[in-house]
């Protein structure tokens, strides 16, 4: 089974500081994610500050397109320097059509089903008739912080995405000891961005993600 990927979430509201910690982290990830909340602040700037920086990354948009999915996927993908775009599980189908028709265009690009909030499996297989092989199942900060764990239902619909075809991602408040919680599952990245920026040493927490995917995923 692949080791996954390491991919940093810069939420941060200022891109002078999601700088600062991709200065820092760079060397130690595989994709760099300029999350909703960069995105909300600093938008396509950051994309193409990343992109200019970071020309061997996987660099991604975290905007959780709800709609005008072509001309979005056109404006991050095809004019910004992302790589990988997400669009919100509530969007209708043909958005996802269109964001993927977009992001097919270009040599590296996708799409990423983010599954946040209320989704079913029955979309999920509409998503995957439609070509989209990504998704990023998602614990919110907001749910985070009102004291939901990961648990069994998270691992069984994880894996199960994962038989259905997805690459799936994982993401929301990961700190290393959760890792082991996925092993046997094929995860394609781990999705950390408060852990990993807020670190006292961001490169040893990098590097401990690292030596927790190697042990379980080897
Ligand atoms: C928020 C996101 C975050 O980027 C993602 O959850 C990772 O951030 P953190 O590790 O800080 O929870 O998509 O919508």
């Amino acid at each position: 089974m692949a080791i996954p990927l390491l991919q940093l979430a810069l939420d941060n509201v200022s891109l002078e500081d999601a700088l600062e910690s991709t200065r820092i982290l760079a060397p130690e990830l595989d994709v760099i994610e300029a999350g909703t909340v960069l995105m909300t602040t600093a938008g396509t700037q950051a994309l193409r500050a990343l992109r200019a920086l970071y020309p061997d990354h996987i660099i991604v948009s975290d905007i959780k397109v709800a709609d005008a999915g072509g001309l979005l996927a056109k404006v991050m993908i095809g004019e910004s320097g992302a790589n990988w775009m997400t669009v919100i599980c509530a969007a209708p189908i043909a958005t996802f059509e269109t964001a993927l028709a977009e992001a097919r265009k270009h040599p590296k690009g996708d799409i990423q089903a983010e599954l946040f909030g209320n989704w079913t499996f029955e979309e999920a297989v509409e998503w995957r008739k439609i070509g989209i092989k990504q998704a990023i199942y998602h614990r919110g900060r907001d749910a985070q912080a009102a004291g939901q764990t990961w648990g069994d239902t998270d691992i069984k619909k994880i894996a199960k995405l994962a038989d259905m075809g997805f690459e799936v991602s994982v993401t929301g408040g990961l700190e290393i000891s959760d890792l082991k919680l996925f092993k046997g599952i094929p995860v394609k990245a781990f999705i950390a961005g408060r852990t990993l920026r807020d670190a006292p040493d961001p490169i040893a927490e990098a590097r401990g993600f690292k030596e927790e995917m190697h042990k379980w995923w080897s």
